[in-house]
């Protein structure tokens, strides 16, 4: 996700600015630049790694002492030079650097189009600097409020212009801003550790607030206007906690970040209608009515999210859906034939396995669209339609909020296809639309009990084999749940729908063995609550998820760890938090590397 910095002091703005960035480098980009005001304001900006801007500076060098810098990863617009931030206003005099969506940027955009102002690039953050321009009468701030009074979306924005030296105006609505406090000095970043070596002290900005930022410090005040009073946070991370947000692992700062993630990967896609935009998707409405046959290509984690994939594409699409291990498929000789599409899943966009199922799925004529996280990745370049998942760099091993990611970018394709093929009609869009719009909040409450799924997580640490069981979509989370324990606390757990425990598991289920329940399903709850009696009967230890107003698993489970009730059909999405919560806990309880688990990599790119 974009990086933000600024500076306002007396040193030269553009080496602060640039290491600022480098600091910044672990949050992903594809581009960078940076704006320095010196009586006019100049830009250098360039695609691809921070020494591409190093070199440009250090060919045509920017003096001055107050000045905006951005990494970019790319949403709107392809990776170049020209859709790298900053951006300006057609003077030259306004600049912006945005991180997060505008999600009416194509309304404003023509209406802006229709008053004759010219765009340089593909962003929407260049409309920013237009707005600002437009409504600038001699006070930034109010020209800044009057902008984003405009603009719909997600978005920490930075803005400054030739007509006020030494001031610069941010706002944030959602996507993160601090204010970095030095003695003569101030700074502004998306996050702490990109200026943490100049500073201790911080202002945390928050939602719905604007700064105005001078050498002498900061002034936060409602978008609206209204005073704000903020302590000063003292930060005393060191430097590799920083990088982490402060939390202990990476791991945990990305199950964290799922509520923006979620956030993120709907912005601009989806009305209060259920009605989608998905902008790299690109078949027609006559090829979703026509599709008879959906694939899903994936492994590990993806794969997992394929599970649900499957489950949402035909309870609400009525489409056949084979979910198949890319490595299963690719010499399984799948036969493929009629309209099918394949939806081939993959973080990284690099995995070897999924990459070869996806051209052999697509040389058989399948159309191939690729669900990824990773801009610019070679299965995002070699597919008919890509869905961007959005949730920023992934750097623990174990996956979490990309994970989460898929689910929701598999929620949207149906609502894409559903409504295409008149298979999701305006009831049901609104349902699944209102679900998805509620859910960080969701997700976010799910995080508050994270203490006691950390209580729960005691009582596994010396087991010696965990079950998880589940029916339809609860099994396919139980899957993950599953995995992400293995994974990191290297016990032995496996995964089953909860009908199968009785077919033979059973008989390792004897007094004390943990069974992890998933059970929000309400068209099949009796019978995973018989599974629950099944355990029960044999002495086993029952840990539950399931919606928190659910009394009946109160008599049955030892442990309940309860999640926000939601419609079914996206029941799954909160049920995972806890499990990778618990997965997490037990792991650190028993003293792993849980960033770094023994023998697995974050990308598989060989066979
Ligand atoms: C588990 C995990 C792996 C990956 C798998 C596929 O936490 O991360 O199982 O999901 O290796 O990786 P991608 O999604 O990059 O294709």
């Amino acid at each position: 996700m974009c990086g933000i910095m600024g500076y306002v002091g007396p040193r030269e703005a553009a080496p602060v600015l640039l290491d600022g960035l480098r600091r910044l480098e672990y949050r992903g980009y594809d581009s960078a630049g940076i704006a320095v005001a010196n009586g006019a304001i100049s830009v250098r900006k360039a695609e691809g790694k921070i020494d591409r801007l190093g070199a440009l500076l250090e060919a045509a060098p920017l003096a001055g002492t107050a000045g905006i810098g951005h990494t970019r990863w790319a949403t709107h617009g392809e990776p170049n030079d020209v859709n790298a931030h900053p951006h300006s206003d057609p003077s030259g005099e306004f600049v912006v650097v945005h991180n997060g969506i505008i999600e009416n940027f194509s309304r404003l955009r023509d209406e802006l189009g229709a008053e004759g102002h010219d765009f340089a690039s593909d962003t929407d953050s260049e409309i920013l600097a237009h707005l600002v321009s437009r409504h600038y009468d001699g006070d930034l701030v109010a020209a800044v409020r009057l902008a984003v009074a405009r603009a719909e979306g997600a978005y920490a924005l930075v803005v400054m212009t030739s007509h006020e030296p030494g001031r610069i105006v941010a706002v944030r609505r959602i996507s993160p801003l601090v204010v970095g406090l030095g003695d003569g000095e101030t700074f502004l970043a998306s996050d702490i550790p990109a200026v943490l070596h100049h500073t201790r002290d911080f202002l945390v900005v928050e939602d719905g607030e604007l700064v105005v930022v001078t050498a002498d410090g900061a002034v936060i005040e409602t978008i609206e206007g209204e005073a704000v009073e903020r302590d000063v946070l003292r930060v005393e991370w060191d430097a590799e906690r920083a990088e982490k947000g402060g939390y202990d692992h990476f791991m945990l700062k990305e199950i964290y970040e799922q509520p923006a993630v979620v956030t993120e990967t709907v912005a601009g896609r989806l009305d209060a209608e259920g009605s989608v935009w998905l902008e790299d998707v690109r078949f027609d409405d006559a090829f979703a009515a026509e599709l008879d046959r959906i694939w899903v290509a994936a492994c590990g984690t993806a794969y997992h999210a394929g599970l649900v994939g499957r489950e949402i594409f035909q309870r609400i699409l009525r489409i056949p859906t084979s979910v198949e291990y890319a490595h299963e498929m690719r010499y399984g000789d799948p036969i493929i034939t009629g309209s099918s599409l394949t939806v081939a899943i993959s973080q990284s966009g690099e995995t070897a396995d999924t990459l070869a199922a996806a051209r052999l799925a697509a040389g058989r004529g399948s159309r191939l669209l690729a669900l990824t996280n990773v801009v610019g990745s070679t299965l995002s370049r070699e597919a008919a339609d890509v869905l961007y998942t959005r949730a920023g760099p992934e750097v623990s091993v174990a996956s979490t909020k990309a994970y989460l990611a898929m689910l929701v970018g598999q929620y949207l394709l149906a609502l894409r296809i559903g409504r295409a093929r008149h298979a999701v009609d305006a009831e049901l869009a609104k349902r699944i639309g209102h679900g998805l719009h509620v859910l960080p909040g969701q997700v976010e409450s799910v995080l508050g009990n994270e203490a006691q799924v950390a209580a729960a997580a005691e009582s596994l640490v010396d087991a010696d084999d965990i079950y998880f069981i589940g029916r339809g979509l609860d099994y396919a989370v139980a899957m993950e749940g599953s995995l992400k324990l293995k994974e990191i606390s290297y016990l032995h757990s496996e995964a089953m729908p909860a009908g199968e425990l009785k077919h033979g598991t059973l008989a390792l289920v004897t007094r004390g063995t943990p069974v992890v329940v998933v059970i929000t399903q309400g068209a099949v709850y009796d019978k995973t609550l018989s599974a629950v009696q099944e355990v029960k009967a044999r002495g086993g230890r029952v840990i539950a998820v399931a919606y928190e107003d659910d009394d009946e698993i109160l008599r049955h489970a030892d442990t309940v760890l309860g999640i926000p009730r939601a419609d079914d059909l996206l029941g799954p999405v909160c049920a995972v938090v806890p499990l990778q919560l618990l997965a997490y806990h037990v792991a650190k309880l028993r003293g792993h590397d849980i960033d770094q688990p023994r023998n697995l990599a974050k990308s598989v790119t060989v066979e």
